[in-house]
């Protein structure tokens, strides 16, 4: 049988007019889950460590066949190899350009190895979300929960190329300021969250870890820089049953815990989950002239106990 056209776009308007039969069976992306990448520490210059870019291709290529996808990827900094070159930035871009092609919208974070000046050259609209001025703060709504992203970085954009800067991570008087002021009065379940681990942070005169458990919106603080997934517990007062827990995520690719670790909402909870591919140091086995097989075993070992590991974090009622 032949439909003639007027037939089929008859139909057609039918079948559209009936709720559902054409609609996604489940939406593209879930607002509810997040991806969280640290230390990504690609290298975009010959005779350097190559082998972190291909480790964020895997990164990549396994976050765009979740389904659905995150709506969200928070990037935790050290984005670049060592020195925050521009070289660096322009070698893991397409791998990120990847994921907002796919429509996950990601929240840049800054670590002691990059350098800010030059990132915002690769990714001028970064800077356009900012709070602070000079620095990388930035405010994401993520369905029930927010993240504000801090920026610890201190090494100056005007250092040597081959100047690292300090390892520390520290908060300049203006985010200090915006953040005594901001965070105590927040609504919503916030996620704080830096390159650095808390212990490193202040702000006003006190540590950071004291000002967040003071803060009724916080429900945990996320970070790098370590390379390795590992809960904490800073304890503040013993006098509080309040708790402040906080979470060091894997690098995508460059040493000690390799993986990325989803963060999914549901209800009263957030659940932090480590995908863990690998454990290596200070290199993985082919870039080493050799490698004990009581180490191999050892870093295989690592792995097999962190492997779907989780930390759960209760969502405050502010
Ligand atoms: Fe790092």
């Amino acid at each position: 049988m032949q439909l003639s056209r007027r037939t089929f776009l008859t139909g057609f308007t039918a079948a559209a007019a009936v709720p559902g039969l054409f609609a996604d069976p489940q939406p593209r992306l879930d607002p509810n889950l997040t991806v969280l990448l640290s230390d990504i520490h690609v290298n975009g210059l010959d005779g350097g460590d190559k082998y972190p870019r291909g480790k964020l291709a895997r990164v990549i290529n396994d976050i765009l066949a979740m389904a659905p996808l995150p709506a969200h990827a928070i990037l935790f900094g050290d984005i670049a190899w060592l020195h925050g070159r521009r070289e660096d930035y322009l070698a893991s871009a397409p791998e990120f350009k990847r994921l907002s092609d796919a429509g996950i919208k990601i929240t840049w974070g800054m670590g002691n190895h990059d350098r800010r000046s030059t990132f915002l050259e690769v990714h001028p609209d970064c800077a356009q979300a900012t709070k602070i001025p000079g620095r990388l703060v930035t405010v994401t709504e993520a369905g029930p929960i927010d993240f504000i992203m801090l920026d610890g970085l201190q090494g100056t954009d005007d250092r040597g190329l081959t100047d690292m800067g300090p390892g520390n991570g520290k908060l300049c008087k203006d985010q200090q300021d915006w953040l005594l002021a901001e965070l105590p009065k927040w609504k919503k379940p916030v996620f704080v969250c830096s390159h650095f681990p808390v212990g490193e942070l202040s702000v006003g005169n006190q540590k950071l870890a004291r000002f967040l458990h003071a803060c009724p919106a916080v429900a945990g603080y996320l970070h790098g820089h370590d390379h390795r997934w590992y809960k904490n517990l800073p304890i503040e007062s013993w006098s509080s049953p309040h708790v402040l827990r906080t979470l060091c995520l894997p690098s995508t690719g460059y040493w000690g815990d390799i993986g990325y670790v989803t963060l999914r909402v549901a209800g009263d909870r957030a659940v932090a989950a480590l995908h863990e591919y690998e454990y290596y140091f200070p290199k993985p086995k082919e870039e080493l002239k050799q490698l004990r097989e009581e180490d191999e075993q050892l870093w295989k070992a690592i792995c097999d106990e962190n492997r779907l590991a989780t930390c759960t974090f209760h969502l405050p009622r502010p």
